[in-house]
C-alpha cells in the first residue's frame, strides 16, 4: 500500500512537465487557418502557468478565435505555489483560493494598438474585460469531470500537454467525443494497442514536428532536470506531437532511393515480411510486407503506404513457435523463450549483421537476431 501511495507520487510528479513557448509556436503555427472562429480549449492549463494559454491569448485577434477555455487542475502539486514558468507575467493569482480549479472563458481580447495582438497575456488584463471571466470551478478541474466535460463539448479544437500518466485516457475521451485535437504525448504511446490502431485508421497522425527532435520541457522545483536556460529547469522528454488535424505533412510522399535485394532486406523468419532497418532505406522494387522502425510513422502518407499492423506479438500471428535459449552478448544464458519473447526474428547472418545473435533454437541449433519495434507497412501505390 505504501509502495502504491510512492508510485502515485512519483507519477504525478512525473506529469509536471510545462510546454516551452517556442515548441507551441512551432507546431501551432502551421494550424492556424484551422483555428479561425474556433472554440478553443486548453484543458490541462492553468493559465498563470500555462504557455498553451498564454500562446492563444496572444494571438486570439491574428487567429480570429472565437473563444478561448482554459481550466487549471487542482490536484496539480505547483498549483499556487507561483512558479515563474512564463516570462514577463504578474504571477498573482486573482482567484483567492487555498487550492481550487477554476476555469479562464475569454471570449474577448481588447487590440490597444490595432496590430491584432497583444504584447502580454496577462490574466489581470484580460479579465478586466467584462467578456471574459475567471470563474472558480465546482470541483478538482480533472478533465474527465462533468465540468470539464461539458466545456469539452462546448469546444472545437483541445489543444494542450495532457499528464502521461494518463494519456490513453485522455486521448480515448477526446475521440469518443469527436474532437479535433493537437496533444503532447510521449513517442512511445505509437506503441501503445489503442493509439496504434488511431494511427492505422488514420484518425490520428503525428505533427509537424520531427519525431526524433529533442523536445525540452520546464520542470517545477523539486524535480530532476538536466539543465537550466534563462533560469527555467530543463528536462528532456522523448516526446512528439499527436493530431488529427489535416496537415500538409502527411501528403508528402517519402523519397524511395534504394532498390531491394535478398541481402540487405532479410526475410523474418517467423513472419512473412522483410526486415527494413531505417526509414530511408525503404526500397523500391518490393511490394510485399516489410517491417519498418516505429519511427516511420512521422514520414507516414497514407496515399503511398499501408499500415498492416505492430510487430509484436498480439497484433500478428507469427509463423512458428519455437523454443529458444535466450543469449547475452551472443553466449547461452540457460534461460529459455518462445518466439524470441514475442518480437520479430531472423536468422542471424553474421556476413551483416553487427550484433551477436540474441536466440538459439533448441532444436535445430539455428542463430537468431530479434528485431525490436517494428511496424509492418505496405506500399499502396508502386508508382509513387
Ligand atoms: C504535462 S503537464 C502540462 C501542463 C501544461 N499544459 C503545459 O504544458 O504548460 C500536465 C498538466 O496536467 C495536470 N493534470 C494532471 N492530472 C490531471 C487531470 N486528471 N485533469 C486535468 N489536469 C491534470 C498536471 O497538474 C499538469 O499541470
Amino acid at each position: 500500500m505504501a509502495n502504491k501511495i510512492f508510485d502515485n507520487a512519483k507519477k504525478k510528479k512525473g506529469d509536471e512537465y510545462y510546454t516551452q513557448i517556442h515548441d507551441i509556436e512551432l507546431e501551432l503555427k502551421h494550424y492556424r487557418d484551422q483555428f479561425r472562429d474556433k472554440v478553443i480549449f486548453c484543458n490541462c492549463d492553468d493559465p498563470y502557468e500555462s504557455n498553451f494559454f498564454k500562446y492563444f491569448a496572444m494571438n486570439f485577434n491574428t487567429f480570429g478565435l472565437k473563444k478561448l477555455i482554459a481550466t487549471s487542475y487542482s490536484g496539480s502539486p505547483i498549483i499556487f505555489t507561483q512558479l515563474s514558468l512564463i516570462d514577463g507575467l504578474e504571477m498573482k493569482h486573482i482567484v483567492d483560493s487555498t487550492n481550487k480549479a477554476y476555469k479562464i472563458v475569454i471570449n474577448e481580447v481588447q487590440d490597444e494598438n490595432g496590430d491584432g495582438a497583444i504584447d502580454l497575456a496577462d490574466v489581470e488584463y484580460l479579465i478586466s474585460n467584462d467578456k471574459n471571466t475567471l470563474i472558480e470551478l465546482e470541483g478538482d478541474g480533472d478533465f474527465r469531470s462533468n465540468e470539464s466535460i461539458a466545456l469539452l463539448k462546448e469546444a472545437d479544437i483541445i489543444v494542450t500537454n495532457p499528464p502521461f500518466s494518463l494519456f490513453r485516457e485522455y486521448l480515448k475521451q477526446l475521440v469518443d467525443y469527436e474532437k479535433e485535437f493537437i496533444i503532447i504525448g510521449n513517442k512511445n504511446a505509437v506503441t501503445y494497442k489503442d493509439v496504434f490502431s488511431l494511427i492505422k485508421d488514420q484518425k490520428l497522425w503525428i505533427g509537424y514536428r520531427n519525431i526524433n527532435s529533442d523536445m525540452w520541457f520546464m520542470v517545477p522545483d523539486g524535480n530532476n532536470y538536466e539543465k537550466i536556460v534563462d533560469g527555467k529547469k530543463l528536462k528532456h522528454i522523448m516526446a512528439c506531437w499527436f493530431t488529427n488535424l489535416e496537415t500538409t505533412k502527411r501528403h508528402v510522399p517519402l523519397t524511395l532511393y534504394k532498390h531491394y535485394n535478398e541481402t540487405e532486406y532479410p526475410h523474418y523468419f517467423n513472419y512473412d515480411a522483410i526486415d527494413v532497418s531505417s526509414v530511408k532505406t525503404i526500397p523500391l522494387g518490393w511490394d510485399g510486407p516489410m517491417g519498418v522502425p516505429i519511427t516511420f510513422i512521422d514520414k507516414y502518407n497514407p496515399d503511398q503506404f499501408d499500415i498492416i499492423a505492430l510487430g509484436i506479438v498480439g497484433s500478428i500471428d507469427f509463423k512458428h513457435e519455437r523454443k529458444m535459449e535466450i543469449l547475452k552478448k551472443g553466449v547461452p544464458t540457460g534461460k529459455f523463450t518462445i518466439n524470441a519473447k514475442g518480437t520479430l526474428y531472423k536468422i542471424f547472418n553474421p556476413d551483416i549483421d553487427k550484433k551477436p545473435p540474441a536466440f538459439k533454437d533448441v532444436e535445430t541449433g539455428e542463430l537468431y537476431s530479434s528485431i525490436y519495434a517494428r511496424i509492418i507497412i505496405k506500399r499502396k501505390d508502386k508508382l509513387l
